[in-house]
């Protein structure tokens, strides 16, 4: 828009080309009659009388102030100003008022003019000032508001910048823990092979050397752990760079289920959670199969973390259109102002001493969801377990269905 006057505060003689919106003819005259009685040479009027040509003039003309009357052909009272003001993007505004109307003048300032003036009472001396004075005021606010922004933008790379550092240290103790788990048993292992004992000080020697399966079982289990936690980061990060792309195929839930289940068993089993499943025996759709499997993953995941070992179910089902998926536990359950916020990337609402996590299952979970064109629900209540009730279409992901913008925001940044 050609309205912003940019107008230099070190520069108070600039002549000014302004804006008068004005249909009365004889005050028009008068505004003209009293800039040349007072000779004052350096403002330029660009008059027009109706508040459609005003808007017209304010996308054309490189302009430094607008005059405006309020009663207009085509528009009345404060109306007329906030339709103006919503235009004339920085311009400074001084509303002409009949000296009736003085307190329609005050009200003005509320709705954005920098200053009024009385028609009649306004010498040219007076008008000269008052234009000025109302540019470079605005010019002073724009400043005000231009540090206000900068201090509130720096406020934001600086918190930024402590929630990298702590998803930093959350995530390096989360994928650590396992990878001390890891080597223990590769140390335990290796010690057994070579007849030396356990390394385990947990274990004593005389109690023989610690079953080779059950070193493997610990190193599966630890490096599944590690699969998810990376998985999830590299859709994390694949999100926010834009390279987020589903591979969809020919998909059974049922089966796709059934197998997760399966995997997460001893995982379960160490719970002390049971699992019910019940479903049809297949349920097609056209979805991509590891993104899927990525739901169940962290719903199913979720429930054993925060399911207070008591039992878990599955149900899933479907009509023609779509499936729907729901994993219901009976455990810690999430309270009310929580629920939103456990969606976002990093929000959790448990501390993190007494579960490990990234705050990221459900970020993912959303997502991928989404990018099917699908729904998540979630109902819960604390203390009470939740259920979350995945829908999808199964037609697969519609080309409409974009929700992949890559955000500007970095990691950590709205966390
Ligand atoms: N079934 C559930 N019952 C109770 N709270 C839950 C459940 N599922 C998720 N939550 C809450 O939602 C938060 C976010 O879940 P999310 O899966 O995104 O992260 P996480 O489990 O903490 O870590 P991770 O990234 O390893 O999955 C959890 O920290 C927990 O507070
Ligand atoms: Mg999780």
């Amino acid at each position: 828009m050609g309205a912003d006057s940019g107008y230099p505060s070190d520069d108070p003689r600039r002549p000014l080309n302004v804006l008068l919106v004005e249909d009365n003819p004889d005050d028009v005259r008068l505004l003209r009659r009293a800039l040349v009685r007072d000779r004052v040479e350096d403002i330029h009027l660009v008059h027009v009388a109706r508040l459609s040509d005003a808007l017209l003039r304010l996308a054309k003309d490189r302009l430094d102030a607008v005059l405006l009357d309020l009663s207009l052909p085509d528009s009345t009272g404060l109306d007329t100003l906030r339709q103006l003001r919503a235009m004339a993007g920085e311009l400074p505004i001084v509303v002409l008022t009949g000296h009736t109307d003085e307190a329609l003048g005050l009200r003005s300032l509320h709705e954005g003019a920098q200053d009024y003036l009385v028609k009649g009472q306004a010498d040219g001396r007076l008008l000269d000032r008052g234009l000025r004075y109302a540019i470079e005021r605005h010019h002073v606010q724009r400043q005000g508001r231009l540090l206000l922004e900068e201090q509130a933008a720096r406020a934001a790379a600086v918190e930024a910048l402590r929630a990298r550092d702590e998803f930093l240290s959350v995530a390096a103790h989360e994928l650590y823990t396992p990878i001390t788990s890891l080597k223990l048993s590769a140390e335990s292992l290796l010690a057994d092979l070579s007849g030396g004992g356990p390394a385990d000080p947990g274990h004593p020697a005389d109690a023989g050397p610690r079953p080779v399966q059950r070193q493997l079982q610990i190193i599966e289990r630890q490096t599944e752990r590690l699969e998810r936690l990376v998985k999830n980061l590299l859709e994390v990060s694949r999100i926010h760079v834009g390279h987020f792309e589903l591979m969809p195929e020919r998909v059974d839930l049922a089966a796709l289920v059934h197998d997760v289940a399966a995997a997460l068993g001893p995982q379960l089993a160490r719970s002390s959670s049971t699992l019910t499943v019940h479903g049809d025996p297949s349920l097609w759709g056209t979805w991509d199969p590891g993104r899927l499997e990525q739901v169940v993953i962290n719903l199913l995941s979720n429930a054993i973390k925060y399911g207070a070992g008591r039992p878990i179910e599955i149900t899933f089902g479907g009509d023609a259109d779509s499936a729907t998926l729901v994993v219901s536990d009976r455990g810690i359950g999430i309270a009310q102002e929580m629920q939103e916020r456990i969606f976002e990337r990093f929000e959790r609402a448990v501390p993190s001493r007494s579960f490990g996590g990234l705050g990221l299952g459900l970020y993912v979970v959303q997502r991928i969801v989404l990018a099917h064109g699908g729904t998540i629900e979630l109902e819960s209540q604390h203390g009470q377990g939740a259920t979350f009730t995945v829908r999808l279409p199964r037609s697969g992901p519609s080309a409409a269905v974009v929700p992949f913008e890559p955000e500007q925001s970095e990691l950590g940044q709205d966390a």
